[in-house]
């Protein structure tokens, strides 16, 4: 990360530029002279519009400024408008107030983001330093910011690395070099593994691909521990749909299928640093899906680690047997809670649109107390209820369960449905399930976010994490 956060008291620190957020009242409160200039480029401090007043190098930004999610978004927005200045340093009056500062500091570091790695032609930015200033230093809520906002990017990246160079292996790779760059414990696992374990359903997914698939862990276990969240990733690096394949235009964005295992791995990372007297286990099922000779069929019946057997109907719901296998494996380690993480079903982001993830579980006040995290963090989620008659539409006249639904009604549901099968009863209460297919790659700029991956899941999964390792 290249820009350089630093505190002042100073209110006269020489800068290039100041950022000054602004609502439509303090607008009012003005001099006219300023207000006439600003209204002159037809700037009235709604959220959202930004002027740049280049007699006093000032960007105005227009925000709600008692809101913490629209000084989160505006400072990203700001930041990506300063970057294309060629300047150096910026300063921002800051709040004196924890929480508004974090979301100032998580906005600028998730709005500097941009995924730039392949581009051939690149302008370089030139801002380096930021002076925020405040009555006091901000240190931890700057710090955790830090390390929240590297490993939201850091599966921002991974995502989206398109899928010949983001193989089941280099996902591996890339878990490994964390574990060790982190020091954390870690287990990759390959094919020989997986026939060891059972894992029918990754192998058969994965079989018609060229890439050999993984089963990746990563642990982080401190000194003093008394809990354990095991959370599990689809880590689909690409997702053609199998022998069911997806019509061209679906399958396009499908190197992003791996977000949750991405969203894992940045959850890893940040855990490492933040260091919370909590033992973290992150799984992945790494794989890709694809077309062959030698591919899963339609009318297969698999036979899933815990057991249960599944005729396939559609190749293309192959997120749900990945994860089946590894929910199972999940719960061989005795946790506390289980989250998994999964671009799941185009049906959830049909029902909730883009931006928003689904929260399912058989736990009410688990996913209450989960939506309540996830939208401190800044992460919008939106709970699915299961109801008893969603049970039957996975039922199979030729094996335990099917892997599509009979209907094509409440597709998350169903599928979540599914995934709930595989947990056992002793941690029905503790499993949440997210399906965030919806924000997880969004073709275009929205909120904190640039156009394609968000890194969606790291916020929120970390703040649940920090929550139960204190005791709450
Ligand atoms: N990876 C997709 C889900 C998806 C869709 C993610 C759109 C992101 C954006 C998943 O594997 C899939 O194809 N699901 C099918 C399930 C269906 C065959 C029951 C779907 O949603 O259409
Ligand atoms: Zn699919
Ligand atoms: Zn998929």
């Amino acid at each position: 990360m290249s820009l350089n956060i630093k505190f002042t008291k100073d209110d006269d620190v020489k800068s290039d530029i100041e950022i000054v957020f602004i609502d439509q009242n303090l607008f009012k409160k003005l001099p006219k002279s300023k207000t006439s200039i600003l209204s002159l480029q037809s700037f009235s401090a709604k959220d959202g519009e930004a002027v740049f007043l280049q007699s006093d190098k000032i960007l105005y930004y227009g925000t709600i400024l008692d809101d913490i999610d629209s000084i989160r978004e505006a400072a990203a927005k700001a930041i990506r408008i300063v970057k294309k200045y060629d300047i150096k340093s910026l300063k921002i009056k800051g709040f004196e107030n924890s929480d508004f500062n974090y979301a100032l500091f998580i906005g600028i570091l998730l709005g500097d983001y941009e995924f730039i790695d392949y581009k051939s032609k690149i302008t370089k930015t030139t801002l380096t330093d930021i002076f925020i200033i405040t009555k006091k230093d901000y240190k931890s809520e700057l710090h955790k910011a830090m390390i929240v906002a590297n490993s939201t990017n850091l599966a921002r990246n991974i995502v989206n690395t398109p899928p010949q160079d983001c193989t089941p292996i280099v996902l591996a790779d890339i878990a490994k070099k964390i574990a060790k760059d982190f020091m954390l414990d870690y287990k990759i696992g390959d094919v020989k593994f997986l026939q060891k374990e059972k894992m029918e359903l990754i192998l058969s997914v994965a079989r018609a691909s060229t890439h050999e698939p993984r089963f990746i862990e990563l642990i982080y276990k401190p000194k003093k521990t008394k809990k354990r969240i095991v959370l599990v990733g689809k880590g689909l690096t690409y997702d053609s749909g199998g022998l069911s394949l997806k019509p061209a235009d679906y399958m396009t964005t499908m190197k992003a299928d791996k977000g949750g295992g991405c969203a894992v791995l940045g959850v890893m990372q940040a855990i490492a640093g933040l260091k919370p007297d909590i033992e973290v286990v992150g799984i992945i099922g790494a794989t890709e899906n694809m077309i062959g000779g030698n591919a899963y069929k339609p009318d297969d019946i698999l036979r899933s680690r815990e057991g249960i057997t599944i005729e396939v109907k559609n190749t293309d719901a192959e997120g749900r047997l990945v994860l089946a296998d590894c929910l199972s494996y999940a719960q061989d380690l005795k946790p506390d809670f289980i989250i998994d993480l999964a671009t799941l079903t185009g049906a959830c982001v049909v029902g909730l649109g883009e931006y928003t993830s689904g929260i399912m579980g058989y736990n009410k006040k688990l996913n209450i107390e989960f939506e309540k995290v996830a939208s401190k963090s800044g992460e919008l989620t939106a709970i699915l209820p299961f109801n008893k008659h969603l049970e039957k539409l996975i039922d199979s006249k030729n094996a335990d369960i099917s892997n599509v639904s009979s209907t094509r009604y409440g597709g998350a549901l169903t599928a979540g449905i599914f995934l709930g099968r595989f947990i056992r009863e002793e941690y029905k209460d503790k499993w949440i399930h997210l399906d965030i297919a919806g924000p997880a790659f969004v073709e275009k700029e929205w909120d904190v976010n640039s156009f394609g991956a968000s890194g969606i899941g790291v916020r929120s999964v970390i703040d649940f994490i920090l929550k139960v390792a204190n005791g709450a």
